[in-house]
């Protein structure tokens, strides 16, 4: 077993924050841990962790020529995903939580959170994470301190935030943070053997309590139910302060997009989980469409606001990707491949023997004897896929190879447009654009999508999510669409709106539209329609391409196929 001596009390790290340290002590003492840790976010430190969770068994180091620095895990099986039953938002009255959300009343909910947590990190370390959510120095930036009891969250928090001495810095004595409360709900007797991805297989609660701005999460120690950072506080809890404060905080990624003049400008673009916003924040255009770049800001969250100009600017609060591995490969999304060849975290993917890892989608032919995420050899022939749908890759950000250089602004970047997208095999077309602001506010209101992996449950469904933020709301969801319609009244030119869907299929249940890199050619079109260079024909719905609005040099796509993926309410209108 690992040394106890590397994680001797450190409190000489806990800073002169004086609330926090007796929050901490506190928190300690009703959880009866063994022992309190304070994270400085060293590359040191990280290391000592990831070779602790090595010989705990968690981690599968990778072949160090292939993966550096890199390793594999397996979940238990009743913790792969985010848990949306299980998630709660404890506003004073239910009313504030509004009517997509579980609700239950705060005292009576901090009552059963007591009896869940009492003792409950007996065994354990509980490890002390104060973190940034946004550049370190940046106005537009947020504190918090997740308190957890899980090694594998600690390295996790250590990819996807700036955590450790900075953000301690940052705080000073007395800075304004949100308490996050992490506990696997698997306490350990004196001698007994932990499990290699300790955590509650029956009872799990994530909960938050927007009104004292504080979150417990309870029993898992996956993704989004783990790192609180992620969802719990950068959308749920941020969206409800965005509310107070007069910004947003949304479930998009922000990407640059050069012209071949050179002009720059930005997108955020809202889809829900799983439906590509990873691949479209790094996306590679068809070299055919000489010289269009792009360049990543973020891949799942933004924070935007007004700026004195007028403008709207948005940074990424997140400094890392907890990316979707199935369907990544070096032809859909090279640049992710190439972000996470190193220093990158793989969560329920397939291994080799030998130190590789594959998931579905990675290569036409798997590699011989995988063993695949549930620990044991793999049978291609039992149907069965060898990664879990919702396996991850953990990866800095700084290894994306096309990141934009301004993704560390502390004022963030200005957007010139919003995309909203789902994943409907049927209905919606490739692309329009809406008629005005409070139409764009409409169509992100309304919009569908086929429910995925990336939360526990059915898969493939259509179910409304708006703003792609059904899961992450913090408050009442009308209040939020109102929220969008008074922030755009403020806008002297507010960005224009846009529809996409990638996922149209035929009558054989192919994809329609080619997707990844080709979706360039809908993006261009979106910027030529904010700069006021593409023709477009009123529908219903809002403004559409006809074919011969588009490029399509390189690509043989017929005016037919174009019709598949668009055909919808349009009809012929007037030219614009
Ligand atoms: P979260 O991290 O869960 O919020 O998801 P995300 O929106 O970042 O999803 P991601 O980009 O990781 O994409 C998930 C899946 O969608 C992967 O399997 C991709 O291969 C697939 N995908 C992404 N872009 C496209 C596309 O243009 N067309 C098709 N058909 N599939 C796509
Ligand atoms: C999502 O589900 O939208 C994610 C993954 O980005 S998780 O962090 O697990 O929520
Ligand atoms: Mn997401």
């Amino acid at each position: 077993m690992f040394q106890e001596s590397v994680f001797l009390q450190n409190t000489d790290k806990a800073g002169g924050h004086q609330e926090l340290r007796d929050w901490v002590q506190k928190i300690a003492d009703f959880c009866q841990a063994d022992q309190t840790y304070w994270c400085d976010g060293s590359d040191e430190e990280y290391n000592r962790f990831t070779k602790m969770l090595v010989e705990k068994g968690t981690f599968i180091p990778l072949d160090e020529k292939k993966w550096p620095n890199c390793f594999a895990c397996f979940s238990d099986p009743s913790d792969v995903a985010r848990v949306e039953d299980r998630t709660y938002i404890c506003s004073r009255t239910k009313d504030d939580a509004g009517p997509t959300n579980n609700w239950v009343e705060p005292r009576e909910m901090k009552t059963t959170l007591e009896g869940l947590l009492r003792g409950a990190m007996k065994g354990r370390t509980m490890y002390v994470i104060p973190y940034c959510m946004g550049p370190i120095g940046s106005p537009l930036s947020r504190l918090g301190v997740q308190l957890t009891d899980s090694e594998y969250v600690v390295v996790n928090m250590k990819i996807m935030t700036r955590m450790g001495a900075p953000a301690l810095d940052m705080l000073g004595d007395s800075g304004d943070y949100v308490k996050c409360i992490h506990c696997l709900g698997a306490p350990l007797q004196p001698g007994q053997q932990d499990s290699k991805w300790p955590c509650n297989p029956t009872t799990k609660y994530i909960v938050h309590f927007p009104d004292d701005r504080y979150i417990v999460s309870y029993g898992s120690g996956y993704g989004g139910n783990a790192l609180l950072g992620k969802k719990c506080f950068a959308l749920r809890i941020a969206s409800s302060m965005a509310k107070e404060q007069g910004w947003l905080a949304e479930h998009m990624l922000i990407l640059g997009a050069e012209s071949p003049e050179g002009e720059k400008t930005y997108i955020a673009a809202a889809f829900p989980s799983a439906c590509g916003k990873t691949n479209f924040s790094m996306l590679i255009p068809p070299t055919e469409m000489n010289g269009w770049k792009i360049t990543t800001v973020g891949d799942d969250i933004a924070w935007i606001r007004m700026g004195d100009d007028g403008r709207l600017y948005a940074i990424n609060p997140e400094a890392g990707y907890f990316g979707v591995a199935p369907g990544t490969n070096s032809k859909t999304n090279a640049n992710a491949m190439e972000t996470i060849r190193k220093n990158t975290i793989f969560t329920n993917v397939a291994v080799t023997p030998d130190g590789d890892i594959w998931w579905e989608g990675m290569s036409k032919t798997p590699p011989a004897n995988l063993i695949d995420w549930t620990g044991k050899p793999w049978d291609p022939a039992s149907g069965k896929p060898a990664a879990h749908p919702n396996s991850r890759f953990t990866a800095p950000a700084y290894q994306n190879p096309v990141i934009d250089p301004d993704w560390e602004s502390p004022q963030g970047v200005p957007i010139g447009a919003f995309i909203f997208g789902g994943r409907r095999s049927t209905a919606v077309p490739l692309v329009y654009q809406s008629f005005n602001w409070n139409f764009g506010v409409y169509l992100a209101a309304t919009m569908g999508s086929e429910t995925t992996a990336a939360a526990f449950g059915e898969v493939g469904k259509v179910r409304r999510d708006p703003f792609a933020m059904l899961p992450f709301m913090g408050y009442h969801m009308a209040d939020y669409f109102n929220h969008w319609l008074q922030f755009g009244r403020k806008l002297p030119n507010a960005p224009r709106i846009f529809s996409v869907n990638w996922f149209r299929k035929d009558e054989n249940g192919n994809f329609t539209w080619p997707g990844f890199g080709q979706n360039m050619r809908v993006l261009k079109w979106i910027i030529d329609r904010v700069k006021g260079r593409a023709a477009a024909v009123e529908s219903p719905i809002g403004w559409m391409p006809r074919y011969e609005d588009m490029d399509w040099t390189g690509l043989d796509f017929s005016k037919e196929d174009f019709q598949r993926s668009c055909r919808s309410t349009a009809r012929p209108g007037k030219k614009r």
